[in-house]
């Protein structure tokens, strides 16, 4: 049976731990020049309905370096967008392709895609939830700290897709997830949990990052956000990742964010380029971690 990969809860705990290994030796393979081509022969459709960098990319050469191949497909470049239903547009990319990677603003579009296509549908970001960003997070954090259970993580900034897979991420892998934003961003219920990890709210950053192994931040204004931002940027202005809130802390702590990081809103240049930046190795390990889901899911 297809499976899909729409919500980090899609995984088990064990799942998602043995995602690691493969990522990890993916990641060695890579180092050492070694090939391995599981998919060969197979083909992945992307569709983007928003813009992207690292999760396009990665996804598209983790395809070609398993020795399969991957088609960039815009929404506005398909029937799709022009009125052909998504059940239809489903029924027929699952006659070509061997899985399809998602990128669009309402949830409920990837819900349905992955309901009438019978293929594996990955979701590569929607309006709700971000699960390959955060299980490439959770693996350079096994990586850095050799361990995952207990790690605290401090999320500092907007509540949004980040920030839903953060709390069902840290929840099934047993962490520590500390949530610092204004009391008017708290959501009124959290996504459904499965797992033993704690996830607790604060409106003082002060306090949420007393302790953190890791201090996380992602853009104040994501795609497709509307209302008025500028007071959005106003209410959030006081949960900046700086020099002064990293040294809150009281330990050795890193520093995470799923990138494109806006300098001086969110996060301090200071700090982004700091000794204590993990940035460009959580990005690099979207790569590894991206292959380990393609070939899960598509071999
Ligand atoms: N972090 C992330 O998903 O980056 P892109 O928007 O560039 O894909
Ligand atoms: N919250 C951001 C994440 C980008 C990777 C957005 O949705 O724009």
């Amino acid at each position: 049976m297809k499976k899909d990969l729409l919500t980090i809860n899609d995984f088990s705990r064990e799942g998602v731990l043995t995602l690691f290994e493969m990522s990890a030796d993916l990641k060695e393979k890579r180092t050492n020049g070694i090939e391995h081509l599981p998919l060969k022969g197979k083909s992945l459709g992307m569709i983007f309905n928003k813009h992207s960098t690292r999760t396009r990319i990665s996804f598209e050469v983790g395809m070609y370096e398993l020795g399969g191949q991957a088609l960039f497909l815009t929404g506005d470049q398909l029937q799709l967008n022009r009125g052909e239903t998504l059940k239809d547009s489903a029924q027929v990319l699952s006659r070509y392709l061997n899985g399809i990677l998602i990128r669009t603003h309402d949830h409920q579009e990837v819900i349905d895609l992955a309901e009438h296509a019978t293929i594996p549908v990955i979701n590569g970001l929607t309006d709700l939830n971000h699960p390959v960003q955060i299980l490439a997070d959770i693996f350079t954090i096994k990586e850095k700290f050799g361990k995952i259970e207990n790690i605290k993580i401090a999320y500092v900034g907007d509540y949004n897709n980040v920030t839903y897979s953060w709390v069902t991420g840290a929840s099934l892998m047993g962490m520590e997830l500390s949530i610092a934003c204004p009391p008017d961003f708290k959501p009124d219920s959290l996504p459904p949990l499965s797992g033993d990890g704690k996830v607790e709210f604060f409106e003082d950053p002060l306090k949420a990052v007393k302790d953190a192994d890791i201090i996380y931040t992602d853009v104040w204004i994501s795609m497709g956000d509307s209302g008025d931002l500028e007071k959005k940027e106003k209410l959030l202005a006081p949960y900046q990742i700086n020099q002064k809130l990293l040294d809150a802390t009281g330990k050795k702590s890193l520093v995470m964010h799923c990138l494109p990081a806006h300098r001086g809103m969110e996060i301090t240049s200071e700090v982004l380029d700091g000794k204590d930046s993990i940035v460009f190795d959580q990005a690099e390990n979207r790569l590894h971690v991206q292959k380990a889901i393609l070939e899960t899911l598509l071999s």
